[in-house]
Parts: structure tokens; C-alpha cells; sequence
């Protein structure tokens, strides 16, 4: 095993300010040529992810899965899928990653198995009432014939969170909740052996050198016990999630215990293991989740959410930092990741605020892509200014847009059927990613290989080859503020000030010497001169800092930027 070259400051835990990225690992590279990203392409790219610059790698879940939720229903949690590779490979990837001083972050998916994990088929071929019921949450059906589901909840996927199950004798039988797919039963957290079961697995993974966990639907686990209906017309559901007060299945009280017993087990274990939340809550009730005895960090997904507004932005910038500042954890900044349309396309329409679903894209309007493109580079060094720590996502620093012409035969996201075919779904952010070469797979595969998802031919413009060295690129920008960000000790500081600046124009010193300006107004923003450029995502002419763009300066005049 090659030795670790990972060091350590005591003082700071390297998650506080890590940029970490995330590989959605079936897009990311093939290596047999199957079509399917796999353990062995992750392999032969991580010097691409050394050069770029980031601290640790966020892998989606590479476990046995019927891939009914692109791996989000996970069929054995100390495995790998074959599509993916052998548990070997993945040792030996982590140790790999950790020879080029990349930490490894797994995900873990605690609110549901998959419908084909043993305990499911152990679940259905026993009795109401058994113990192996309730790992999941069986209820009898409501109506004289338990016709009707228990309850009135729906799944996030569309159609309502329960099917009935058919009886080993033919008759139907207990129904099962769901609040994702059908084939995605929930875990009942209130069974000590689900607790156990779980504690094992992070141990299992924590033994192989993984260096944390972003938790799946970390707001989910915990139900109310009594199951009560919500009440609530179908069209009203989002709203009333975003409002929750006492919400009977997201974001119950009872959550926080289980991630008090996983906090003691990742200070057992060496070194600075960190926990990231997937936690959909009211945004003053997610410092809850990370007290110091519970999780480490949770993704800011309001940042992500927000529209390329100056007001907006500062505001959530404000807030998050503040509820951080509150519990002593750092902010963690994310633009976008596999379940949200990218911020290419996003920022290229005339709405730029992000709907409840993250990829409501039919309802969205037509995009201008070089404009989607010029936000996209401002947002992503506003983005990596901020105090704290920030997610990237496959592709973000190829500047990769959302594919919205994906036949509707090859569409795999359940939302798709689940909505009747109304909604498209996630697949659109999931295309693999173009490597090298002027045609399909971009090196995705090897030539002649067919990638799971078509790629947009456009893309030989985008592909990592084309823009390796090219100045003014996204991936040089992506890589000359990833370096700077680690040189600078500006960027260490756990704070931000806000300057005075012109209506549309934000503006804040991280340190003394290093300041930010973002330019969302429609007017050129002149530089004071005292100041020099160390990168702008967009050319300054006449020391004037262009329309939807960003710059990071470097020296310490008297005067505002
Ligand atoms: C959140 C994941 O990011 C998403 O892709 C998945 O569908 C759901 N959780 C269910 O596991
Ligand atoms: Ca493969």
C-alpha cells in the first residue's frame, strides 16, 4: 500500500476549508468500456483531480445496486457492484487517492435499502409483526379490506409513499412505506438492529481508510411513530415542506441521536473523519445538525437554490454564516451536484432562481449559454472566496451544461415514470463527462465504446483535453483559484466583511490583504487602483470589472474595491 502523503494541522480540521468534488462515479470515466464510469477509469484520472487541486473526492454510492435510483438503493452496503469493480479496486483506489493527498468521502444511504437488500426479501417472507418486518415500516392498509395506504404521505419521486405487498399465498397482503422509489423501502430507525447494522457499516468503511461520509436524506430517517396524515393537497406539498413546522417525516427531533452515536464513532478512529449532510431543512433548523457532538458539516443548498441576484446572494451568504457561526461549524458551499440542473443552463435563463424540484427544467425557458457561462465562472470564484468549505461537481469546472434532449427512451431517472412521463428528471446533469477526442465518448471509454447516456457533440469544445492548458478556460480558472486558494493565507480566515459598493456590485475583504468583488449589475465596476488582480473570471479592461463577473485582489490600499 503506497504510503499516505496526507498532513495534518492539528489545529485545523482540513474539512473546515477543504474543496472536496464530487464523482457521480457511473459518468465519470470507464475504463472496460461497458459504457458505465467505473472504480477503474476514477483510478486512472485521479492525477487529472491531483492537478486540478482538490482536497478530497465525495464518490456517489458504488455499491450492489439494481440501479432503480442511479445507486441510491443499495443492495448491500460493504460491497461493490460488479459494474463498478471489486472491493479490492477500491482499496486500492483509496490508498491511491491517498498517495496524491486526496481524502475519499463515501456515501452513505441510511433512510431506505434497496427492495432486492436480503433484509427486504427476509421482510416479505415473513409475517406481520415479525422482527424482520419491523426493520421497515409494514402497516396494514386503511378500509375494511386495508385497500387504502396507511397514510396519506407521498413519495419525493411522485405518487403516493406506499405499495402493498402480495401475500406468500397470493392475497395482498401489509403494505410498506417509501419516500423515495417503490424500490426503495424506508428503514424503520426506531429498531436498535437498524442502528447496529449501520454503525457497523460506517466501522466497516472507516477500517478501509475513508475519511467520511456525506449522508443521503440525512433529514429522513427519523419518523413520527404514529405515522399521522399530512393533510395537505398534493399541490401545496412543497410549499409545506419548505415551511415544515413539526413535519411527521422530515427533519423529526428524533434524527439528531442517531448522528450523536455516528459522531463518537468517527472520533474513534484517527485522523479528522468528517460527516457531510444531504439535510433538506428549514434553513434555521439546520445548525441543528451540526452541533458539536453531531454532524461535521451540511451542504448549503440555499446557495445552491438561490438566483443570480446581488440581494439574494449576500442575504444567504449572511445567514448561513451566521446559523454556522452559532454551533462553530463551518459553512460548506455547494452550486450544484447530480440531483439539480447545472448552473451553466440555470444561470443562462431569464429565471435564475432554481424551482423546488432542482430540475424543473420544461417550465424554465430558453437559455443563453455564453451568458450561463460568464455567471457560471463569476459564481464559482464568489463560490470559492467564502469562508468555509465547497463541493464541486463532475464536470462544473469543464463548464458542462444540462443536457435537456436526452430521448425519452433513455431518460433512467424514476421520476420520469413516476410522474407519467411530465417530469424528465435528473439524467441531464448525469451525462459523462468528455474527456478528450473531437467525437462521442470524449475518452469517456475507450473509441467505439457507448456511453450509458449520449453526449451533445458540442462538447469536443468542453472536453478536459481542449481546455488543459488554454488560457481564459473554465478548467484553468477552476484550477488557478483552487491554487491560490490553498497558497493564500487569506482564505484561511473563518470570516468576511462586507465593503461598501455600488447597488448590484458585491464586495468583501476576506483578510487585510484579499478582497472579492462580484458584478450582478448591468454596468462595468471600476477597481480601485491600489489593488492588483490576482484572477478574474472575465478580462478587466480599463480596470473595470465587466458585468456578471468576479475578481479576487490582492494588496491592501486604504481604499474600498
Ligand atoms: C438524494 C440523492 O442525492 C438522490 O440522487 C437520491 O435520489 C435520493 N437522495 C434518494 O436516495
Ligand atoms: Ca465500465
Amino acid at each position: 500500500m503506497p504510503r499516505t502523503r496526507i498532513h495534518r494541522t492539528p489545529a485545523t480540521p482540513w474539512w473546515r476549508t477543504a474543496v472536496s468534488y464530487q464523482v457521480y462515479i457511473r459518468s465519470f470515466a470507464d475504463g472496460n468500456g461497458d459504457g458505465i464510469g467505473d472504480i477503474a477509469g476514477l483510478r486512472a484520472r485521479l492525477p487529472y483531480l491531483k492537478e486540478l487541486g482538490v482536497d478530497a473526492i465525495w464518490v456517489t454510492p458504488w455499491y450492489p445496486s439494481p440501479m432503480k435510483d442511479g445507486g441510491y438503493d443499495v443492495a448491500d452496503y460493504r460491497a461493490i457492484d460488479p459494474s463498478f469493480g471489486t472491493l479490492a479496486e477500491a482499496e486500492e483506489m483509496i490508498a491511491e487517492a491517498h498517495a496524491h493527498g486526496i481524502r475519499v468521502l463515501l456515501d452513505i444511504v441510511p433512510n431506505h435499502t434497496s427492495d432486492q437488500h436480503t433484509w427486504f426479501a427476509e421482510a416479505l417472507a415473513s409475517p406481520p409483526g415479525s422482527p424482520e418486518r419491523d426493520r421497515y415500516l409494514f402497516r396494514d392498509g386503511r378500509g375494511p379490506d386495508g385497500s387504502l395506504p396507511p397514510n396519506d404521505w407521498r413519495s419525493r419521486f411522485g405518487g403516493r409513499a406506499w405499495t402493498r405487498t402480495t401475500d406468500p399465498d397470493g392475497t395482498p397482503g401489509q403494505w410498506y412505506l417509501h419516500l423515495f422509489a417503490p424500490e426503495q423501502p424506508d428503514l424503520n430507525w426506531a429498531s436498535r438492529e437498524v442502528r447496529a447494522e449501520f454503525e457497523s457499516i460506517l466501522r466497516f468503511w472507516f477500517d478501509r481508510g475513508v475519511d467520511g461520509f456525506r449522508v443521503d436524506v440525512a433529514h429522513g430517517l427519523a419518523k413520527d411513530p404514529a405515522l399521522p396524515d399530512l393533510g395537505i393537497p398534493e399541490e401545496l406539498l412543497f410549499e409545506h415542506e419548505r415551511h415544515r413546522e413539526g413535519h411527521p417525516h422530515w427533519d423529526h427531533d428524533d434524527v439528531h441521536e442517531i448522528y450523536q452515536s455516528w459522531r463518537k464513532i468517527a472520533d474513534s478512529y484517527a485522523g479528522d473523519r468528517v460527516f457531510v449532510a444531504e439535510a433538506h431543512v428549514r434553513e434555521d433548523r439546520l445548525a441543528n445538525y451540526l452541533r458539536s457532538d453531531e454532524l461535521h458539516t451540511a451542504f448549503n443548498f440555499p446557495f445552491l437554490t438561490a438566483p443570480w441576484e446581488p440581494e439574494a446572494l449576500r442575504s444567504v451568504i449572511d445567514r448561513n454564516l451566521a446559523s454556522h457561526g452559532e454551533v462553530g461549524a463551518p459553512a460548506t458551499w455547494v452550486l450544484a451536484n447530480h440531483d439539480v440542473t447545472r448552473q451553466v443552463t440555470r444561470f443562462g435563463r431569464k429565471k435564475t432562481l432554481l424551482g423546488e424540484h432542482g430540475y424543473d427544467i420544461e417550465s424554465a425557458g430558453p437559455c443563453d449559454l455564453d451568458l450561463g457561462t460568464r455567471r457560471a465562472r463569476a459564481a464559482a470564484l464568489l463560490m470559492l472566496a467564502l469562508p468555509g468549505n465547497a463541493y464541486l461537481y463532475q464536470g462544473e469546472e469543464l463548464g458542462l451544461w444540462e443536457v435537456e434532449d436526452i430521448p425519452e427512451a433513455l431518460l433512467r431517472d424514476p421520476t420520469w415514470e413516476r410522474t407519467g412521463g411530465t417530469v424528465r428528471g435528473r439524467d441531464g446533469c448525469r451525462v459523462p463527462m468528455p474527456w478528450s477526442g473531437a467525437e462521442a465518448p470524449f475518452g469517456f471509454g475507450p473509441r467505439g465504446s457507448k456511453p450509458w447516456l449520449p453526449q451533445p457533440r458540442e462538447w469536443h469544445g468542453r472536453t478536459a483535453q481542449t481546455q488543459s492548458g488554454t488560457p481564459g478556460s473554465m478548467l484553468e480558472l477552476y484550477r488557478s483559484a483552487l491554487r491560490l486558494r490553498r497558497g493564500q493565507r487569506g482564505f484561511a480566515a473563518e470570516s468576511l466583511r462586507w465593503l461598501e459598493a455600488p447597488p448590484g456590485v458585491l464586495s468583501f475583504e476576506r483578510a487585510a490583504v484579499l478582497r472579492c468583488a462580484v458584478n450582478l449589475s448591468s454596468e462595468p465596476y471600476p477597481l480601485a487602483k491600489d489593488w492588483g488582480v490576482l484572477l478574474s473570471s472575465d478580462r478587466i479592461e480599463n480596470g473595470k470589472l465587466p458585468p456578471d463577473s468576479t475578481v479576487w485582489l490582492w494588496g491592501g490600499g486604504a481604499r474600498a474595491v
